[in-house]
């Protein structure tokens, strides 16, 4: 049989599917160009969205209103009429570090039960080198009943938005675009034109594209874990690692990484779709590894140095008050999830202390709901804390400065500055 054609510009209607950080500024730069469905499973997202309302805070209400040819739905029945799909679902992993492709199956099934001769299904979620072949076209295919690259077309564009950072979005961001063969990675290609100002990069094929994209967040968490490592290096020599850092960095080729807590669902989690491919072909990572076991014991080294200050206090652990600014996996952004400041809060618990938590950007119910943690309503004064742990770099803090931050605990409690927020001589220490 003859391959199908094509969709013509004029007759292309997107469905997206799953309206998160990622689906949703890119449902909203479709919707003011072309017939655009956003769908999500999650009724709660779609009625806020319909209310012109985004939690996220990643688009604007004036930008979704700009979206005249945006409609929204919770009802997968919506995406009939659709021919070019976009695939926006989470990929995470499970409890043994391995990923969890549930999402992406079940969006697949959703889109391959509307699939006709001449679609095309774009995968954005971020997977290693292989996944959109190997383990989401099989399921269109079943759904369909048609065969790919004869019936159907695929593709895949990895999302490199960096959420909360509003001065780099989509439009603005270079895009990595590939398809199944040479007409629909053309076709790719010109429909991600339409809406990213800064251009495209046709990738050679879909592996190439999903393999940069994991590749561009492995390399960001391994320079993380070497600084990490040092600053741990650090702290024995009794050096300041920001003081070695900005020596070090007045040299052409430095690169200018600074240690911290690792969370998040992309630089904590992508690593582990490579090693797990890596394994799968009989490669054992030994460098992404180690940076990963690094990066996710950070939580603990943090907790372990606020409790050495303690201690040197004379300030006995069992009992002792400790406030938390800040739960969000990065500054300015209400996500949660995978936040690994709860790292440094169960380590601190574990040794008795009780301790609290406030974070003017994230979300109660959320921390209630995946942490079991019931945030301070506000930033307390007099609270009599014995050490406070400033864990996120939020604008709030450090328009709030060190004096109001340290009025939360009592004379003498230590200050923790996680991300050398404030000014040194304010602290009493900082990674
Ligand atoms: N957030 C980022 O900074 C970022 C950047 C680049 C790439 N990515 C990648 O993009 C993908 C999506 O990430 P995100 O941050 O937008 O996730 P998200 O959790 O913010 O959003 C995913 C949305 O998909 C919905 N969903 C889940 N299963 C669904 C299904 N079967 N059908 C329809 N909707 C479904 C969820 O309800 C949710 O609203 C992931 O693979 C992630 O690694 C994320």
């Amino acid at each position: 049989m003859n391959p199908a054609p094509l969709a013509a510009p004029e007759q292309i209607r997107v469905g997206i599917i799953g309206l998160g950080y990622v689906g949703l500024p890119l449902a909203v730069e479709f919707g003011r160009q072309l017939p655009t469905l956003g769908f999500d499973i999650n009724a709660a997202r779609i009625a806020e969205l319909q209310a012109g309302r985004d939690h996220t805070r990643e688009v604007g209400a004036a930008e979704l209103a700009s979206a005249a040819q945006l409609r929204y739905s919770a009802d997968a029945a919506a995406l009939a009429g659709c021919n070019v799909y976009i695939v926006t679902v989470p990929t995470p992993i499970d409890a043994a570090k391995r990923p969890d492709f549930t999402p992406l199956l079940a969006a697949s099934r959703s889109v391959g039960r509307h699939l006709t001769r001449g679609d095309v299904v774009v995968f954005e979620s971020t997977v290693y080198p292989g996944a959109t072949e190997e383990v989401c076209i099989p399921v269109l295919e079943q759904e369909s009943g048609l065969v790919y690259n004869v019936d159907f077309y695929a593709g895949y564009s990895p999302e490199r938005i960096n959420p909360g950072d509003h001065s780099r979005r989509l439009p603005d961001i270079v895009k990595i675009t590939s398809g199944s063969a040479p007409a629909a990675a053309d076709f790719v290609d010109a429909l991600y034109r339409r809406i990213i100002r800064a251009g495209t990069h046709k990738a050679s094929s879909i592996r190439v594209a999903e393999a940069a994209k994991v590749i561009e967040n492995t390399q960001r968490d391994l320079n993380i874990a070497l600084i990490n490592e040092l600053a741990q290096i650090f702290c024995k020599l009794g050096l300041d690692t920001q003081e070695v850092l900005q020596a070090a960095a007045t040299k052409w080729n430095f690169l200018g990484f600074r240690p911290g807590l690792v969370g998040g669902h992309c630089i904590g989690v992508d690593p582990y779709y490579l090693t797990h491919k890596a394994q799968e072909i009989g490669h054992h990572p030994e460098v992404i590894l180690a940076g990963r076991r690094i990066n996710d014991g950070m939580g603990a080294h943090v907790a372990q140095r606020v409790m050495r200050l303690m201690t040197r206090r004379r300030i006995a652990l069992v009992d002792a008050r400790v406030l938390v600014l800040g739960l969000t996996f990065k500054e300015n952004c209400p996500d949660l999830r995978n936040t690994r400041v709860v790292d440094v809060i169960a380590e601190l618990r574990s040794y008795g202390i009780a301790v609290d938590v406030f974070d003017p950007c994230g979300d109660a119910a959320q921390a209630r709901a995946e942490y079991g943690l019931d945030l301070l309503p506000g930033l307390p004064r007099d609270g009599g804390y014995d050490a406070i742990v400033l864990a996120v770099a939020h604008r709030e803090f450090a328009e709030l400065g060190a004096a109001r931050l340290r009025a939360c605990g009592r004379a003498g409690a230590v200050l923790f500055d996680v991300k050398s927020l404030l000014p040194r001589e304010d602290v009493d220490e900082r990674l």
